[in-house]
């Protein structure tokens, strides 16, 4: 499984299309539009830079050159695996496998979503091919951290699964864990509670934004606080997460509070956008 291709070269797809040339696969990454295949590119570059600059890689020249940025999704009808990165959006997500439904030509590609939260069972069942569609959840950042959650569906195949763990275990390195095709597999089902508890206990004004962080930080020993996380993350994906959690579980636990929605309305979505709980520079 040498042929790779991720849609959308976003803050994953673009992990996730690092982290494959890495591993000496030919890839092919599709944006919607040349402005964001343009900001692919140099979120890719940049961070193939630091991989160099760290000694983590030899050159970044050399991994790029492995990696095509298109806008047209016909380019990927060759691939043997597809990984789907784009919006945590259900209707968009839909759309997209039953076009790569159409597209994509080799009879045992493996079609699989990066999405968080979603039941890959929505997607498998709009292909003729729901044994082959997968859910594989890489983590933030992907050339970082080292889980991936292989989720197959009631209708993934042994053999997907098998052929997925072979792909992220055996070619990327990484190390896989089974989860079942619930909303929020198994760490997203725990992490996304404990996000929403923080942004509560900050939204009545129990604590500062610092404080809560720094309390999980010096008190948990977690890497960072819950609120820095959230800005991480995205608050737009962090509140998608969580309307996915909710729909599935009903559980009041998941409901996005209204600080989430509002600052997601102004566009205040972390780091990706300069500011959230905390402002970057
Ligand atoms: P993002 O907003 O950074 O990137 C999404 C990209 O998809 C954008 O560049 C956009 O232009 C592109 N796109 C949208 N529609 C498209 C289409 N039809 N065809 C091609 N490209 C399209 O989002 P992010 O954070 O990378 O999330 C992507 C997926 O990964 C979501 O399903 C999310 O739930 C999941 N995920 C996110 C994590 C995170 O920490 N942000 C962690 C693990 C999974």
């Amino acid at each position: 499984m040498n042929n790779v291709a991720v849609i959308g070269g976003g803050l994953m797809g673009s992990g996730i299309a690092e982290v494959s040339a890495r591993a000496g696969h030919d890839v092919i990454v599709v944006e919607s539009s040349d402005a964001a295949a343009k900001a692919a590119l140099g979120r890719l570059e940049k961070s193939l830079e630091r991989a160099e600059a760290k000694g983590k890689i030899e050159s970044a020249g050399s991994v790029l050159q492995l990696i095509r940025v298109e806008t047209d999704l016909d380019a990927v009808a060759d691939r043997e695996v597809v990984v789907e990165a784009i919006v945590e959006d259900e209707a968009a997500k839909v759309a997209l496998f039953k076009r790569l439904d159409d597209v994509v030509k080799a009879p045992d590609a493996i079609l699989a979503s990066n999405t968080s939260s979603i039941p890959i069972m929505k997607l498998g069942v709009v292909t003729s091919r729901p044994t082959q569609v997968i859910g594989i959840h890489f983590f933030n950042p992907v050339p970082v951290l080292q889980l991936v959650e292989l989720v197959p569906s009631l209708l993934t195949s042994e053999e997907t699964t098998a052929r997925s763990r072979q792909w992220v275990e055996g070619s990327l390195g990484k190390q896989a864990i089974d989860c079942q095709d619930r909303a929020g597999f198994v760490v997203n089902a725990l992490l996304i509670p404990f996000i929403l508890s923080a942004i509560r206990m900050f939204e009545s004004g129990f604590a500062s934004a610092e404080d809560i962080d720094r309390g999980l930080v010096l008190g948990a020993a977690h890497p960072q606080g819950p609120l820095a996380l959230a800005d991480l993350i995205g608050l737009d994906t962090t509140k998608a997460v969580a309307e996915s959690l909710y729909e599935e579980f009903k559980e009041p636990l998941y409901a996005a509070p209204p600080l989430l929605q509002r600052m997601v309305d102004a566009g205040l979505l972390g780091r990706k956008t300069g500011r959230g709980f905390y402002t970057y520079g």
